[in-house]
């Protein structure tokens, strides 16, 4: 048998370990990369196979905590890719301007940095006083750390670049206080912003969303999960409610493609259809 036969069955084994016990799907992941960080799990924990994982991730809690924790990807900035800001700015913000109440919510929001650069954005707009911002992930220690708002101080040159990059129109100092190697975000952002646990695998949809903003987390699926995802972003947003994507992600090949319609191709920015 070759080598990389038994690692899938074993790979698979485990997975379906998971889902027994936790109730958390991984099997819905993209294989290759999530092959290499259990791969890369089972030499840090100092064991010969996958296998010897089963035993840890059924019996110790904190070893699925770690695997979790493996699983997520929290790479983020703030204004991450300025451009695409820039046109939610410009394009997205005009529209939302014609509601009472705006709902916002950012799937997939990882340490928070995109949740604070839309409410900065939203609160130069005049917007943020009737927003209100969900911001969600599964992974709870990149929610701790959103839910503070604390970031290191040497990240903040990029932060500021990526701001005016962005189309700011103040200075990115007025948002956050410094202190010692830190830069802590307002508290006039922050009552804005809800945080919560919330697993794109597993949980249901939001009601009423005026605009989903869902960055670099789709690419993570297999078309299955991608479609279960996409089809709880339609069902969250109102009709002519704004969908943004990461760069390399696309409705082309799902489900929910002909209840779109593409607003800004460039930018990954879609809007839901009314009647369908
Ligand atoms: C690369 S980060 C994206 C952060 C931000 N959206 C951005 O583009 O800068 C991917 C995030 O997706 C989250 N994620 C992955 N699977 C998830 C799931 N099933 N439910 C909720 N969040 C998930 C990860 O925990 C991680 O924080």
């Amino acid at each position: 048998m070759k080598p990389e036969d038994m690692i899938e069955f074993e790979v698979n084994q485990l997975l379906e370990a998971i889902n027994f016990r936790y109730g958390y799907d991984f099997r819905d992941y993209s294989r290759a990369s999530l092959e290499r960080r259990i791969l890369n799990r089972v030499s840090l924990s100092d064991l010969g196979f996958v296998s010897e994982m089963l035993p840890k991730i059924l019996h110790e809690p904190d070893f699925f905590d770690l695997f979790l924790r493996d699983m997520s990807v929290t790479v983020t900035e703030m204004f991450r890719e300025p451009q695409v800001f820039r046109k939610v700015r410009q394009e997205v913000f005009t529209q939302l301007k014609t509601y009472a109440r705006v709902n916002i919510w950012h799937a997939g929001c990882a340490t928070g940095e995109e949740v604070y650069s839309m409410a900065i954005m939203l609160k130069e707009e005049g917007l943020l006083a009737r927003t209100r911002i969900y911001a969600t992930d599964y992974n709870n220690h990149s929610l701790e750390i959103a839910e503070k708002g604390i970031y290191p101080a040497e990240k903040v040159k990029l932060f500021t670049q990526n701001y005016l990059a962005s189309g700011g129109k103040a200075s990115f100092a007025d948002y956050y206080l410094a202190k010692f190697k830190s830069a802590k975000m307002a508290e006039s952002l922050k009552e804005h912003i809800t945080f919560a646990n919330h697993n794109l695998m597993k949980d249901q949809s939001f009601a009423e969303m005026h605009l989903i903003v869902c960055r670099n987390v789709l690419i993570y699926f297999n078309p299955k999960l991608q479609d279960r995802v996409l089809g709880l972003f339609k069902e969250s947003l109102i009709p002519r409610g704004f969908l943004l994507l990461g760069d390399k992600e696309t409705l082309e090949f799902s489900q929910v493609k002909s209840s779109f319609e593409e607003f800004a191709a460039k930018e990954r920015i879609f809007r839901r259809l009314i009647h369908v």
